[in-house]
């Protein structure tokens, strides 16, 4: 079972300043941080990772929007994590987001969705190792690590 997971904080998250609002998130509910890049994403690297939706007429307009700022991607850990930040997240037309997720907090539409995170233990495999190489993360032990009772 694997304990990470991947999160992009996409273009509407960064330009509306809300990078602090959403990791904070994260941080309270001890989803540690084992890895974080700023960069704007290639065309090649978004056609790999929304191969299942590069068909969509929506997908041009996709792709520019994800490339009209830097993005920051994130592996987050802790158990049963790609579940967990799925629920925090939710589903991705905002309007049918429950209270309380973020993208009912922040998003705004169906496609300025604040977030991107890994859908399954699958593709968080597959997405930490298209986005860091090797799927290479940190391995290091927060100061309370040794109080949480899982
Ligand atoms: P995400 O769930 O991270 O991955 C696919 C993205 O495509 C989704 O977020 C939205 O940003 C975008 N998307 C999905 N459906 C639509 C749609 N109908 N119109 C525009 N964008 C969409």
């Amino acid at each position: 079972m694997s304990n990470k997971t991947l999160v992009i904080l996409k273009p509407d998250c960064i330009q509306r300043g809300l990078t602090g609002e959403i990791t904070a998130r994260f941080e309270k509910k001890w989803f540690k941080l084992v890895a974080s890049k700023m960069e704007v994403l290639s065309e090649e690297i978004l056609k790999e990772h929304y191969a299942h939706i590069a068909d969509k007429p929506f997908f041009p307009g996709l792709v520019s929007y994800l490339r009209s700022s830097p993005v920051i991607i994130q592996i987050r850990e802790c158990t049963w994590i790609v579940p967990m930040v799925r629920q925090m997240i939710w589903v991705t037309n905002a309007a049918e987001a429950a209270p309380g997720t973020i993208r009912w907090d922040f998003a705004l539409s169906i496609w300025a969705n604040i977030i991107h995170a890994s859908e399954n233990e699958q593709e968080a495999g597959e997405e930490i190792v298209r986005f860091f190489w090797e799927g290479k993360s940190f391995d290091y032990k927060r100061c309370d690590e040794g109080l949480i009772y899982w």
